[in-house]
Parts: structure tokens; sequence; C-alpha cells
């Protein structure tokens, strides 16, 4: 079992002071883990995170990249500009932009292309609704979601990182089951082993409140290669936990 990848969603909050403790709390709590770890902050911290993770494990990341290079895009930033504060990492697609910010499947794909093309890893996000759960409808959502980032980058998909978040389980306490997240990670793996030979070892992240109590069951799943954590990246101590518990599952 190769490395799995835990990474924090900030999403919108921190401040300057909050941000320094959480950080500085994670460094004391980390010793030599055995998992990747990544943050991903809101734009305007970049600088500070990167400076307060440099010499950590821990890796810098973004929450939402441009689908354009430059010009006239108010608010926007740009994957070459994420790359100059040091990120690793973007996410990409996240159901909250898709819900608020009208983003299509084209465009997912498409900043997923630039992150790609400017040396980020992006962490592109699927996952259908409760309607269409129960609809049944959630592997043509997450196929074809997946499918229009396969197509549009062709053999560097090897690169990307999936985070399968069902939008019911995110910020509402409710999990799904090992079962029902295994279920979903390997029809996406088995979609990326159609477009890749090295989809074996790409990583397929599970996101929706995750937190130090399911983790290690989430985990330790055969296709679940990490986790894409919201609420508990806020708290040292269930960070701390997730990552310890993925730390555990290496062989
Ligand atoms: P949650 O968020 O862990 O708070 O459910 C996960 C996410 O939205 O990435």
């Amino acid at each position: 079992m190769s490395r799995k990848l835990i990474t924090g969603n900030w999403k919108l909050n921190g401040s300057l002071a909050f941000n320094a403790s959480l950080v500085e709390a994670l460094r004391a709590g980390l010793s030599a883990p055995a998992c990747s770890i990544a943050v991903c902050v809101p734009a305007p911290y970049l600088a500070q995170i990167g400076g307060l993770v440099q010499g950590s494990p821990i890796d810098l990341g973004a929450q939402d990249v441009s689908a354009h290079e430059a010009g006239a895009f108010t608010g926007e930033v740009s994957a070459t500009m994420l790359r100059e504060f040091g990120v690793r990492y973007a996410i990409v697609g996240h159901s909250e932009r898709r819900q608020y910010h009208a983003e299509t499947d084209a465009v997912v794909a498409e900043k997923a292309r630039l992150a790609l093309a400017c040396g980020i890893t992006p962490i592109v996000c699927v996952g259908e609704t409760l309607g269409q759960r129960e609809g049944n409808q959630t592997e043509e959502v997450v196929k074809r979601q997946l499918a229009a980032v396969i197509h549009a980058n062709g053999h560097c998909i090897s690169e990307i990182v999936v985070a399968y978040e069902p939008v019911w389980a995110i910020g509402t306490g409710r999990t799904a089951t090992p079962a029902q997240a295994q279920q979903v990670h390997a029809v996406l793996r088995a979609q990326l082993k159609a477009a890749t030979p090295q989809a074996a070892r790409m990583q397929i992240l599970y996101g929706g409140s995750m937190n130090a109590a399911n983790a290690a069951e989430l985990l330790g799943q055969p296709d679940i290669d990490g986790g894409l954590i919201g609420g508990a990246s806020l708290k040292a101590a269930d960070f701390l936990a997730i990552i310890a518990a993925a730390s555990r599952l290496v062989a």
C-alpha cells in the first residue's frame, strides 16, 4: 500500500493569528509522518502559510485556480501566480464552487489542465448530490465529471489527484459508509485504468465529514488513498489524529 495523502481544506476560514497557531500546533504534533500532508488555504494567506510550513512535512495547497492564464478576469488567481508562492496542490471543482459559482465540467477540466501545465497537482473533486444518489445516478454523475477532466488532459491525467466527495456528506456530519465510499472509488479507479496505465498508483481521496473517529476505517479501504478534510482540518488534534491513522496504514 502506498503512502496516503491527507489534505486539509480550510475553506473560508482563518486569520493571520489563527493560521499561525494552527500550523504551529500541527508542526509540534508531527513526528516523521508516514503519509503526505497538505493544507489548502485561502489565497491571501498563501505567503504567510508558505513560510510557516517551510522545512515541515506539510505542503501548501490552494482551494481554486483560474481557468484563464492572464487578462481581464477580475478577482481570479492564476496557476502561475500560485506557483510563485510554492503551491503544490490546488483543489478544483469542489462542489461548493460547482454549486455557488456555476462551475461546469468543462471549466473544471480547464482549471485542472492549467494547474498541471504550471506544475501544480490538481485535486479534482467529483461527487453526487443526495437527490442524485437517491435517483441511482451516483455512478453516472461521478463518471461524467471525471470524464471531462480525462478528456481535457490526455496522458497527463496520471498526474492528477481525484477526490470523491458526496455532496450530501460535506459538512453535514453524515459520512459515506466505508463500503459506499469504496464502491465509488472502485468505479473511479476503473475509469482511470481505461485512461492510463498509471491508474493503480494514482491517489483517489475521500472527502465528506471525515474525522478522527471514522478516518481509519475509511482509509483502510483498498481504493481510498487519502482524505480531503474540511471541518476537522481546522482543529489540530483532529487533523493530527487523521494523519496518525493514515500513517499506521502504510505497509
Ligand atoms: P467536511 O468538508 O470534511 O467539513 O465535510 C470536506 C470538503 O468539503 O472538502
